[in-house]
């Protein structure tokens, strides 16, 4: 593997000359793993079933879970998607660049193993200025799924994607960690419904207030009842890390301290700082900031429970977060991650 670092994103000839050296291997059909505002993302070009056939592989994914087409331009729309609504445009004004995939009808020129065989590609232009230069410089659209293990934790530094992938890419460009932490948010429109696929900080009060359009959560056990769309990696135990996981919710929350203390092996614990305090010292704590807030738990929880694991620690106790919001993406992910939940 080559090791691409960006030592220090600041200095604009170093970083030209790694991101140059990272689009000619993608360009050649390599794999690169590149930092997002949301995770690292595992990059191939689109248009190569020979470099997604090895994508596939070096994370262990899955083929039915299709992959997340990112752009650094609009224009190249053209080359991934066959129409648009207005609706649909109307949410890649508001949203782009940023943590919002729109599933929308795919073009001829993308590969089916690209989509799991589906007739549509999910899409989105991240936020993030290392992600556009190097999408920009390669030429094409990359194809990128989170760049960890299939089945493991988003990565949200370049140690983590070392990690899990290290000796499978052939090359990583390190932005520090990443500014969201949680993966983006995918949506399908359907009949001017807008449909959230996969929750994430693109919230549906946000969907709701830019377009006034209907938004409904459909990532739910009852969501293929009621005919919505599904995302196909959704239905997989994502997110989850070695040690079990047990969440604590409403009531529940007060047991937390006196559990951790009564445990054997102390587990570590994460948790509000208030419900931390009273959590005994020999315990690994690891806070979500005040009460009530959700962006540390979004941004922390992937890099927590991997560093659990790194301890050699095999149980955690999680406080739950208000399911509103981004607290919903938050909870959507714990809930995948959990062996147990204690409170419902
Ligand atoms: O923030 C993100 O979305 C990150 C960064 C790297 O951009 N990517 C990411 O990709 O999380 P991945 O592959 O780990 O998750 C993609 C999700 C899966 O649940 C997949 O099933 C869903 O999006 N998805 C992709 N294409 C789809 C499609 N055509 N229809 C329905 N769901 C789709
Ligand atoms: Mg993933």
């Amino acid at each position: 593997m080559t090791a691409l670092r960006i030592l220090c994103p600041e200095e604009h000839t170093t970083k030209d000359k790694y991101i140059a050296e990272a689009a000619a291997i993608l360009r050649n059909g390599g794999l690169v793993a590149f930092p997002t505002e949301t995770v690292y993302g595992l990059g191939a070009r689109f248009d190569s079933p020979a470099a997604i056939a090895r994508l596939f592989a070096a994370k262990g994914r899955p083929p039915d879970n299709p992959l997340i087409a990112h752009i650094s331009h609009p224009k190249q729309l053209t080359e991934l998607v066959s129409h648009m609504t207005p609706l649909e445009e109307r949410l890649m004004l508001a949203f782009w660049p940023g943590p919002l995939t729109l599933v929308l009808p795919k073009t001829q020129a993308v590969p089916a193993l690209a989509t799991a065989g589906l007739s549509t590609i999910g899409v989105r232009m991240p936020a993030d200025d290392i992600a556009l230069a190097l999408i920009s410089v390669t030429g094409v659209p990359i194809v990128a799924p989170s760049a960890n293990l299939s089945g493991l934790p988003s990565p949200t530094t370049a140690r983590h994607v070392a990690q899990d992938l290290g000796d499978r890419i052939d090359a990583l460009l390190d932005g520090g960690e990443t500014h969201l932490g949680l993966e983006s948010t995918v949506v399908q429109v359907r009949d001017d419904v807008i449909y959230i696929l996969r929750p994430g900080s693109i919230t549906r009060e946000m969907l709701a207030e830019e377009t006034g359009a209907a938004v409904q959560g459909a990532w739910g056990e009852n969501a293929q009842e009621a005919g919505a769309p599904l995302a196909p990696g959704m239905k997989y135990k994502h997110y989850a890390p070695r040690a079990a996981v047990i969440v604590y919710e409403g009531e529940a929350v007060k047991h937390i301290a006196a559990d951790a203390e009564r445990e054997a092996s102390p587990p570590a614990v994460i948790a509000f700082a208030d419900t931390l305090a009273a959590v005994p010292e020999h315990v690994a704590r690891f806070t979500l900031g005040d009460r009530g807030q959700a962006d540390t738990a979004a941004k922390r929880l992937y890099a927590y429970l991997r560093e659990i694991d790194d301890l050699g620690l095999t149980r955690v106790l999680v406080e739950a977060v208000p399911p509103r919001g981004l607290g919903e993406a938050v909870m959507n992910r714990l809930h995948k991650a959990a062996t147990r939940i204690k409170g419902r």
